[in-house]
């Protein structure tokens, strides 16, 4: 049962799987159907018979009550998203992947009106050395999704995320360390399964007019892997909410979030799978 509605899930099934069948929306970052399940944004998390699980991870079962679309899930993705902004350095107005961004489209997606906390501005400068692409590091999550389709898709093993922390950081698997000395090619998967702005087309720029671009045209949770608009959008009340770290149940975050920012504010997330 996935927010008081039956969700039909064949066995081995995650909730996230059976949701996304039955064309329901959970917001997710480091998921996707074509590379192996990581688990690690907490994005999915959902609430599961009252306690909180990641959608992506967990297999979907009979009796399972799971709430998704709830004032207490939204919150605390918001508060997630909102330490993702401020962790990077995410200047949407003049991205390459403005309204094609998963982050910035999730992001409309749940209301969130500001960053809430103070940003790091980390310090994170650019590999411009392939003849193709430009790795912007400033905008990357750390969701591993082109680490995975690297190895998985590509049969390379480009990427690769290294340190802890505040440390932690994505970097590229050749001796100097810089992407023009590895195999990577512009058709990798790798590059275009980032869900923010990291891979940027040399030569390229703006073809899609910004108005008429993926999520300018429709919100995330009515796009082709999630057609359910959550109930956070709908409900004005939600929009400007303050984000209150006392009124969230505190989750494991991304493990690049520092324990800085754990300290500032947790997560909850939760949902109803099952028949
Ligand atoms: S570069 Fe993109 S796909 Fe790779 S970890 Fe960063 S955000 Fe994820
Ligand atoms: S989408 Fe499930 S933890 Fe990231």
């Amino acid at each position: 049962m996935l927010d008081g509605e039956q969700i039909p899930f064949t066995a081995g099934q995650t909730i996230m799987e059976a949701a996304t069948d039955a064309g329901k929306f959970i917001p997710h970052l480091c998921w996707h159907p074509d590379v192996s399940t990581h688990g690690s944004c907490r994005m999915c998390v959902v609430k599961i018979n009252g306690r909180f699980s990641a959608s992506c991870t967990t297999q979907a079962a009979t009796g399972q009550v799971v709430r998704n679309n709830t004032h207490e899930m939204t919150s605390g993705r918001r508060t997630s998203l909102q330490l993702l902004f401020i962790e990077g350095n995410h200047f949407c107005p003049s991205c390459e992947r403005s309204g094609n961004c998963v982050l910035q489209a999730t992001a409309y997606e749940l209301g969130m009106l500001s960053p809430h906390f103070d940003h790091f501005f980390p310090d994170r400068p650019i590999d411009a050395s392939h003849p193709d692409v430009i790795l912007e590091f400033n905008r990357c999550i750390q969701c591993e999704l082109c680490v995975r389709a690297s190895r998985e898709l590509d049969g390379k093993d480009v990427f690769a995320l290294a340190g802890r922390g505040m440390d932690s950081h994505l970097i590229v698997n050749s001796e100097s360390g810089k992407l023009g000395d590895t195999d990577f090619d512009v058709t990798d998967r790798a590059a275009d399964i980032c869900p923010v702005g990291v891979f940027l087309t040399r030569g390229q720029g703006f073809t899609v007019p910004i108005g008429s671009r993926k999520y300018d045209l429709a919100p995330i949770s009515e796009q082709p892997f999630a057609h359910h608009r959550t109930a956070m959008a709908d409900d004005a009340n939600d929009l400007g909410d303050p984000i209150d770290a006392a009124d969230v149940v505190g989750i494991d975050l991304h493990p690049a979030t520092s324990a800085t920012v754990r300290e500032r504010a947790n997560h909850p997330s939760g949902a109803e799978v099952g028949r």
